[in-house]
């Protein structure tokens, strides 16, 4: 038999694009399943096609699911078959599917609300049982990267200490290090060095979604906060608060707070002090990331003065290896 019914897993960053009949519709950052047909005479050679279009991109798009796949804010990370001759089963699946339905998508010939569903995280195992439900075996192929893979599965890692090799940025770099022993992919910034002017506070990225300052480092930092899947944000304590360089990063943001352009990403807020005023730190951080809609993951506070002295924070270590397990955990839901 090669004939059946299939599910797309797809991941995007956030994007609006033009869907044909459908017009142009936004589509937040997040995961989306496409539910779909293989019982013409082609059979599964239609997800061979969706397969290679993913990769190599059409110039004449024909389905909703096309203009999708060849968007470069999309990537297709997984295919789900399951043989059956039953030609009800892509609309009974698509009928039971959870997550939030894309009105009106995939589904012109059918009486279907949708066939393409948006997931906060990985659905995998969702698609799985509800295929199951249908007594459904289902197998599932994930798309190698040669195939134009994107597994956005990146955790970032920022010290907004002018000291490099810090206590903040060694209990950073402390969560990243676990999630690299479960190979997801890192990536460490330290903003001293970094030039970061502090926010003009001239509302023009009201119009603009993006800072109007260009002479200085926040623009590629920022970029990478976006292309991250996990912020881990941490500061030293001066004054019981933020330093004043994660400060000016934060505030500069604000650019992107009118669109919510960082929302849905998770996030981890880090404090150092030598003393007192931690809590307030993680506060100042927390302000920042609930304003931006990530989800919050927890937080990591040491103490230590001199550089180096956080080696000796034995929970505050602790605490780092936990946060690091919980990304672990979400990311790779299958270790
Ligand atoms: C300007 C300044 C202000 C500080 N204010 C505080 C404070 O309010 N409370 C505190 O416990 N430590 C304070 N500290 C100490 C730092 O928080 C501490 O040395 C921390 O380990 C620095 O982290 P880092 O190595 O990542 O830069 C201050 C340090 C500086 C330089």
């Amino acid at each position: 038999m090669d004939r059946g019914t299939y599910c797309l897993i797809l991941r995007n960053r956030g994007c609006r694009l033009y869907v044909g009949a459908l017009g142009t519709l936004s589509f937040p950052r997040g995961w989306y399943v496409y539910v779909g047909s293989a019982q013409g005479a082609a059979g599964f050679s239609r997800v061979t096609r969706h397969i290679r279009i993913a990769a190599e991109g059409t110039g004449s798009p024909r389905w909703h699911i096309d203009y999708l796949l060849c968007h470069p804010g999309f990537s297709l990370v997984a295919v789900v078959c399951a043989e059956t001759m039953d030609r009800e089963s892509e609309c009974n699946l698509a009928r039971l599917m959870e997550g939030i339905p894309v009105a009106g998508f995939g589904c012109s010939d059918c009486t279907c609300g949708s066939h393409l569903f948006y997931f906060a995280s990985n659905p995998e195992k969702a698609i799985i049982s509800t295929f199951s439900s249908l007594d459904l075996s289902a197998s599932i192929k994930t798309i190698n990267k040669s195939q134009g893979e994107h597994t956005g599965m990146t955790v970032l890692g920022i010290s907004g200490s002018t000291r490099k090799d810090g206590n903040t940025s060694f209990l950073v770099k402390a969560v990243l290090e676990r999630c690299e022993r479960a190979g997801i992919e890192t990536e460490f910034i330290s903003l001293a060095g970094k030039k970061i002017n502090p926010c003009l506070g001239c509302e023009k990225c009201k119009e603009l979604d993006w800072c109007v300052i260009q002479n200085d480092d926040w623009g590629a930092i920022m970029e990478r906060v976006m292309d991250a899947e996990v912020l881990v944000i941490g500061s030293p304590t001066y004054y019981y608060d933020v330093c004043g360089h994660i400060k000016n990063f934060i505030d500069r943001s604000y650019s992107l707070y009118h669109q919510r352009k960082l929302a849905g990403r998770k996030a981890v807020a880090v404090a150092v002090c030598a003393n007192k005023g931690g809590a307030r730190t993680i506060e100042t951080l927390e302000g920042f990331l609930n304003s931006h809609e990530f989800s919050y993951l927890g937080w990591v506070r040491g103490k230590g003065y001199l550089e180096g002295d956080v080696v000796h924070d034995a929970r505050a270590l602790k605490k780092a290896q936990e946060v690091g397990d919980k990304i672990v955990k979400l990311l790779k839901p299958q270790d």
